[in-house]
């Protein structure tokens, strides 16, 4: 690379060959492929950077959400979390994530115009649901159908028109809520209930699931707001695992419905998405305040994980754990407490005066209230990851847009250190020690 003199520059000498090299620093980090030049003899392929998880490397340049782990601040698109949880609506945040911008009032009814008009699933997408086995997982089935959805919308693939892109994007957002409330119809053995294009988009994801035999269903407007507020929460978290897969897989350019079920796919595990449904039953199993010092010990012993705790990024409190906290709060004033909130307490304060957590920075991160809030509103605990999934679509599309408009970005393919045997000679069966 030319070299600037106004540029920050990172200098180091390679103690193999004695040399020196200058590496520009831009925005606080040196580009690995720089290092390449960095070589221990003619042929060598050059120094190589070792990071497995990620944990210290920039995939992308994001615009789009800006997390400080140190100052618990979480922001998309420059407005703090804090304000959208009280004054946005989940479509509107999901315009922004999208978009940029907050929608003017004529964006926001066209916008809200076009997800409704797309909540209506082909039948053929139900029969295909209605095939899964009686109990099968919500998230597997959740999985499958998005995955599904791309053999019904095979105009999906011309990634490089906008327009589609822009369709593709409002059906995912537009038919998730229908797809997992199914997926809840289901496991129920009840008819899965029809879109309602009257109601707003959580208050149709309510009725969806909970409709029986009423002509209208009418949701409880503070439930519906509850909603909106944990669907704003979890509408995009920057480079996560499951943002990355989605990413990654949409890397090799494949159409956004198969990158998505792929990036719901990483949200199903139990260190991601699944950590809400690990945390009642980690609370179950806990079973009483007085098992919390046992259950500690345990922890600090290694034998057990503090599920709901600790965070790659955040080395304080999890912003959208406290407003969740709160939310809690508000829906228990409906539907009567959750017992395990007690328990909860009790374990955020044992853990939060813990040295094993205080040394390691371990604070309550997004699932460790929000299960019990899901369970107060009458959700089973399967169903936890799949309430993930359905606002997060709109963080995995507008990274998956980002990154499809993003000249610099590549199909991802990391490199490895090799650390297996040379070269050896086949050896038949019988001749093998
Ligand atoms: N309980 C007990 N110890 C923990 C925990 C925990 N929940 N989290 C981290 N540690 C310890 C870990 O054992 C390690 O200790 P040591 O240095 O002695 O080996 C140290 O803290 C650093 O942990 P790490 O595993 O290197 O941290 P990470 O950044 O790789 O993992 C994490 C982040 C979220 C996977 C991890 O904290 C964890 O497993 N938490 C529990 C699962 C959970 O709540 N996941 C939801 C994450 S938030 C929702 C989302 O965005 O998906």
């Amino acid at each position: 690379m030319p070299r600037d003199d106004s540029q920050d520059l990172l200098t180091l000498t390679d103690s193999r060959t004695g040399r020196s090299y200058e590496i520009p620093i831009v925005d606080g980090t040196v580009r690995a492929a720089d290092f390449r030049e960095i070589k221990a003899h003619e042929g060598d392929f050059g120094l190589m950077v070792y990071d497995p998880g990620f944990a210290n490397t920039a995939s992308c340049r994001s615009a789009i959400t800006q997390i400080d782990g140190d100052r618990s601040l979480l922001h998309y698109r420059g407005y703090p979390i804090e304000e959208l949880a009280e004054k946005s609506t989940y479509l509107e945040t999901a315009y922004l994530l999208l978009y940029g911008e907050l929608p003017s009032k004529q964006e926001m009814d066209e916008w809200v115009r076009n997800i409704t008009y797309h909540t209506y699933v082909h039948e053929n997408v139900k029969k295909f649901m209605e095939g899964f086995q009686y109990d099968a997982h919500p998230m597997g089935m959740l999985v499958g159908t998005v995955a599904a959805l791309s053999t019904f919308y095979t105009d999906a693939k011309h990634l490089e028109d906008p327009r589609s892109r822009d369709i593709q994007t409002q059906r995912l957002i537009a038919k998730m809520p229908t797809i997992a409330a199914f997926t809840y119809r289901h496991n129920r053995g009840l008819p899965y209930v029809y879109p309602d294009n009257d109601l707003s988009y959580t208050g149709n994801f309510l009725s969806m699931l909970w409709k029986m035999s009423e002509p209208q269903y009418k949701p409880n407007p503070s439930l519906e707001r509850a909603m909106e507020v944990l669907f704003i929460l979890h509408a995009d978290h920057e480079q996560n695992c499951s943002t990355n897969a989605m990413r990654s897989v949409g890397s090799s350019r494949v159409d956004p419905y198969s990158a998505t079920a792929a990036a719901a796919a990483a949200l199903y595990g139990p260190l991601h998405g699944g950590a809400n449904e690990a945390v009642i039953l980690m609370l179950n199993r806990i079973g009483d305040k007085k098992h919390i010092p046992e259950f500690v010990k345990r922890v600090r012993a290694g034998e057990e994980r503090l599920i709901g705790f600790g965070h790659r990024v955040y080395k304080s409190y999890d912003p959208r754990a406290s407003i969740i906290k709160r939310t809690a709060d508000e829906v228990f004033e409906l539907t009567g407490p959750n017992p395990l909130l007690e328990i909860a307490l009790e374990l955020e304060r044992i853990a939060l005066e813990d040295d094993y957590f205080i040394e390691r920075k371990l604070y309550p991160n997004v699932d460790f209230y929000s299960g019990i809030i899901y369970q107060a509103l009458g959700f089973p605990v399967d169903m936890f990851p799949v309430l993930f999934a359905i606002p997060r679509t709109a963080g995995w599309l507008a990274q998956w847009r980002e990154m499809i408009e993003d000249p610099e970005q590549r199909i991802a393919r990391p490199r490895q250190v090799y650390v297996g045997p040379g070269r050896r000679s086949y050896a038949p069966i019988d001749q093998r020690g």
